[in-house]
């Protein structure tokens, strides 16, 4: 069997054949060379950073916009650069989705100061020691996806207790930003930078970049390409680009062709639609859910509305619900008030705005 050929098979990619060069350029981690069309953004951040290079206080940022626009990666771009400029000024770059408590972090910047003696302190006591050291120097510090911090006691210890520092947080809720206590906000007066999605021209030069690392010269054709750009554009998230192209290639090989080509992109972007159906109906009604409870209550406090919510059987934690009522605020259908230093301190109302429908959705 084994020593017979079959001409059928001889166009084919063989078996140790890949169209891949190097597939990791298309990890949503992997951090290019250069971040193209994000100079003026990050131009922005660094002149935060600049006094920081005059032994003055730096000033912090509030970078904002939605997924997959390039926020991280433009970030650690800057945080990168600067741990080759200087020894003066100690770049930290945490994200708060994986480190999500004041400990966590803290063990982070022992890290980022090279302190090993960690055993048996608690977050105060390396707190002290970490504050001891950055305060000998400067330091950039950048919180990313800050809004999945359990508790800001160690952002507000850090506002308050460094000297010479800029502290850029990111997030994708600009409304994280609105909703922050006062102790925190006065301290922080960040400048805000918000990423918009990008255009389908840089869409195009971002995506076409990835595939000269990714794959091997050529094997995708044009019409191929377009599709992914135009999908990525549509969605607005450089990731779904990075992820069609993966796919794309991956069903090419398997079906052993050379090229990638619109059939094989076809495919990749039937998965995503099928999955982001799902998941969009599934937000629309723990939102609209939301909505109804606004509606029936509107003017009442976050807090008061949060409860209405559970014993109505919502399952969602506070923080998750507070993010619903921002993005329902975005879309104005509600309109949120902030009430500061009442009886029970501040608080933000919750008004329905009887001018939208829900179906606008
Ligand atoms: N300007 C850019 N140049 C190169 N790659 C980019 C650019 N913008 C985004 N990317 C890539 O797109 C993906 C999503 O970007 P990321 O920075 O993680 O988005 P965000 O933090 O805004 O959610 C990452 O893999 C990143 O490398
Ligand atoms: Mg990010």
């Amino acid at each position: 069997m084994g020593a017979i050929k079959l001409s059928l098979f001889k166009d084919m990619l063989g078996a140790d054949e890949t169209l891949f060069k190097n597939p990791i350029a298309l990890d949503y981690d992997y951090q290019p060379k250069l971040v193209p069309y994000r100079v003026l953004e990050q131009r922005t951040i660094v002149n935060c950073i600049k006094p920081l290079f005059q032994q003055r206080n730096g000033k912090n940022a509030l970078v904002y916009g939605a997924p997959g626009v390039g926020k991280t990666v433009a970030t650690k771009h800057i945080i990168r650069e600067l741990e080759e400029e200087t020894d003066e000024i100690i770049p930290v770059y945490i994200n708060c989705w994986q480190k999500n408590t004041s400990y966590k972090i803290i063990l982070e910047l022992c890290e980022a100061i090279g302190y090993r003696f960690i055993q048996n302190k608690n977050t105060e006591e390396l707190f002290r020691i970490v504050k001891n050291v950055l305060n000998k120097k400067a330091a950039v510090i950048v919180l990313d996806e800050i809004d999945k911090l359990d508790s800001l006691d160690i952002l507000y210890n850090l506002l308050e207790d460094l000297y010479r520092k800029t502290i850029v947080l990111i997030t994708n809720y600009k409304e994280w930003a609105l909703n922050l206590d006062d102790r925190i906000k006065s301290r922080l007066t960040p400048e805000m930078i918000e990423f918009k999605a990008y255009n389908l021209f840089e869409t195009r030069g971002i995506l076409k970049e990835r595939i000269k690392f990714a794959f091997i010269d050529g094997v995708w054709s044009d019409e191929a390409f377009n599709l992914v750009a135009k999908k990525t554009f549509e969605l607005g998230d450089i990731r779904i680009g990075l992820h069609l192209l993966r796919e794309a290639g991956q069903t090419a090989e398997n079906a052993s062709s050379r090229k990638v080509g619109v059939e094989h992109v076809s495919i990749a972007i039937k998965k995503i639609d099928e999955f982001s159906i799902k998941k969009s109906s599934e937000l629309e009604d723990e939102t609209k859910f939301i909505l109804a409870i606004v509606k029936k209550n509107s003017g009442e406090r976050i807090g008061e509305l949060f409860k209405i919510y559970q014993k109505e059987g919502g399952k969602g934690v506070y923080k998750t619900f507070q993010r619903k009522i921002g993005k329902l605020a975005e879309g104005k259908f509600v309109s949120l008030q902030r009430i500061e230093g009442g009886a029970e301190g501040n608080t933000t109302l919750v008004k329905y705005s009887s001018n939208r429908s829900l179906k606008d959705f």
